[in-house]
C-alpha cells in the first residue's frame, strides 16, 4: 500500500534536514576515532539519520542536545529513565550518599538496600531481593540459581524476546516451526538450541509441549512481550502459563523490566500473577545503573538450605558493584519518591491519551496499524489487528518506515525510542507533550499520503 519510491524520497529529505540543524552532533560522531563503531555502545548507532543526537542535558521528559534544540522525551532511555531524567529526590539521595556521606564503593551493605527489598516485595510480592547492575545480569544469575537448585539444564523463553543480553534469550521458532538461533546472535558460547527451549507467545500448547521434555529449570518471560512492540497477553494465557510450569515442575520468572510500566507492582500485581521470581531493573534506579531479582520464600530457603552451592565466595552469581550504595540510595528515592503509587495514575491517564489520539490519527488515514498500551507504555505496530506472538509482530516491521517515521519526529522535537515505535509517560510528562507528538505524527502520515 506504501509508494516505497515516496517514502524513500520523504526519508532522504529528513535526512538532509537532520544534518543541517545538528552539525556539533556530526562533528562529535566524525571525530569519535577512539570509540568502536564512534560510540560508546555500538547499539548507539540504531539511529535513523545516520548518526546519533548528542545529548547535553536532560531534566523530566525534556532533553537538550549539543546543538541546543529541545526535545519531549518518549523514549527515557527505553525506560532506564521512567522516572523521568534526574528526579530531584534521585539527584539528593545521590549526592547524599556520594558527596556528603561518600563511600559509592565499599562492598558493605547500607540500610537502604533493606528499605529497597521491602518496598520491592510490597510491589511485586515476593519476599527475598537481592542485586545487580543490569537487568541482564539480574536474569543470568536468576537463571543460575534455578539450574542449581532444579538440576534441570534448560531455559524456556518466548520467540523474539528480549532480557537483554542473556544467553539462553536468543532462539527464536523458526519458519519450519523449530527453534533456532536469533538471528544477530552474536559468539554465542555454545548452541542455543541445546541450553534452551522455546514457545510462541499465547500458545498454551506449545509450552506445554516443550515443558513436556522434563528438562527446563524456568520459564523466562515478559507478561506481555515488549521488544517487539507490545503482545498482549490473551485472557487466560498467563492463568495457563502458571498452571502449566507448577505441572512441570518447572520456575516461573516475570521479567518486569519493561511491563514495570503497567504500574507500581508491574504486571505481577495489576494483573495477580504469581511468579517465583521477579526480574527488574532501568527504571527502579530512576536513571543509576541497577538490577534486581527477588525469590519466592520457599526459592530463597531452598537455596539457602543448598551447602553445596557457593553463594558467598567465587561461585557463578555475583559483582562486585552489585547492590553498591549509590544504586540503593538512587533505588529508594526512586521507589519511594518518585515512581510511587499515585504517579503511576497520571502517567497511565497521560499514556492514555497518548493511546487514543494515536489510534485517532491512524483510523483517519485509514492505515492497517494497532496500538498497544500498557499502562504508561504505548506503542503502534504496522499490523490489524495487533500481533499475538512475537513472531507474527517480527512479520510485521518495516525498518524503512520507522525509520522515516522517527527521523520525521526527531525533526519536530519528538524522541521515540529507536528500537520500537514506543512512547513512554513518565511522571512529568503532560498531555501537551503528546498533542505536540500527535501534531507531528499526523503531518508525517499527510506527508506519507501525499
Ligand atoms: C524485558 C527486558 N529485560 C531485560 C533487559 C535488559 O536490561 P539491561 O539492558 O538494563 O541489562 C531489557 C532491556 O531492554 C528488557 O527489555
Amino acid at each position: 500500500m506504501l509508494d516505497r519510491t515516496r517514502l524513500r524520497t520523504l526519508t532522504d529529505r529528513e535526512r538532509a534536514a537532520f544534518a543541517d540543524r545538528h552539525p556539533r552532533s556530526a562533528a562529535a560522531y566524525a571525530s569519535a576515532d577512539h570509540l568502536f563503531g564512534r560510540v560508546p555502545m555500538t547499539w548507539m548507532n540504531k539511529n535513523p539519520a545516520g548518526y546519533p543526537v548528542y545529548a547535553e542535558r536532560a531534566r523530566g521528559a525534556r532533553l537538550t542536545d549539543i546543538d541546543g534544540l529541545d526535545y519531549v522525551d518518549f523514549c527515557l532511555g527505553d525506560t532506564a529513565a521512567m522516572a523521568g531524567h534526574s528526579p530531584a529526590p534521585v539527584v539528593a539521595a545521590v549526592t547524599r550518599r556520594l558527596a556528603d556521606l561518600g563511600g559509592a564503593s565499599t562492598m558493605l551493605p547500607t540500610e537502604d538496600a533493606a528499605v529497597v527489598g521491602a518496598e520491592l516485595s510490597r510491589r511485586f510480592g515476593v519476599p527475598a531481593w537481592s542485586f545487580a547492575l543490569t537487568a541482564t545480569d539480574a536474569n543470568r544469575w536468576a537463571i543460575r540459581l534455578l539450574r542449581a537448585v532444579t538440576g534441570r539444564p534448560r531455559i524456556l523463553v518466548n520467540s523474539y524476546c528480549y532480557h537483554g543480553s542473556v544467553d539462553e534469550s536468543l532462539i527464536v521458532v523458526g519458519p519450519d516451526g523449530r527453534p533456532r538461533s536469533r538471528e544477530g546472535n552474536v559468539g554465542a558460547p555454545s548452541d542455543v538450541t541445546l541450553t534452551s527451549r522455546v514457545a510462541e507467545f499465547n500458545d498454551l500448547d506449545g509450552l506445554d509441549r516443550e515443558l513436556a521434555h522434563g528438562d527446563v529449570a524456568a520459564v523466562l518471560m515478559e507478561p506481555a512481550l515488549t521488544n517487539i512492540g507490545i503482545v498482549a497477553p490473551e485472557p487466560g494465557y498467563l492463568d495457563g502459563v502458571r498452571a502449566l510450569t507448577r505441572r512441570h515442575g518447572t520456575y516461573l520468572i516475570n521479567d518486569e523490566t519493561h511491563t514495570f510500566s503497567a504500574g507500581p507492582g508491574g504486571a505481577t500485581a495489576a494483573w495477580r500473577l504469581a511468579p517465583d521470581v521477579v526480574t527488574i531493573g532501568k527504571a527502579i534506579g530512576g536513571g543509576i545503573p541497577v538490577g534486581a531479582y527477588g525469590l519466592s520464600a520457599g526459592l530463597a530457603a531452598a537455596l539457602t538450605g543448598r551447602a553445596d552451592l557457593d553463594l558467598i565466595d567465587m561461585g557463578g552469581v555475583g559483582g562486585t558493584l552489585a547492590g553498591n550504595p549509590v544504586s540503593m540510595a538512587a533505588t529508594r528515592a526512586t521507589l519511594e519518591q518518585v515512581l510511587t503509587d499515585s504517579a503511576f495514575v497520571g502517567m497511565i491517564e497521560v499514556a492514555t491519551a497518548f493511546a487514543d489520539g494515536a489510534r485517532e490519527i491512524i483510523g483517519e488515514h485509514a492505515l492497517p496499524w494497532s496500538v498497544t498500551q500498557l499502562g504508561a507504555r504505548v506503542e503502534y505496530r504496522f499490523a490489524d489487528p495487533a500481533p499475538r506472538t512475537g513472531t507474527a509482530s517480527a512479520a510485521a516491521a518495516d525498518p524503512e518506515l520507522e525509520d522515516f517515521l522517527h527521523l520525521y519526529l526527531l525533526n519536530r522535537g519528538i524522541l521515540l525510542t529507536p528500537f520500537h515505535n514506543m512512547a513512554l509517560m513518565c511522571p512529568e510528562t503532560t498531555v501537551d507533550d503528546v498533542a505536540r507528538h500527535h501534531e507531528a505524527f499526523a503531518a508525517a502520515l499527510g506527508q506519507l499520503a501525499g
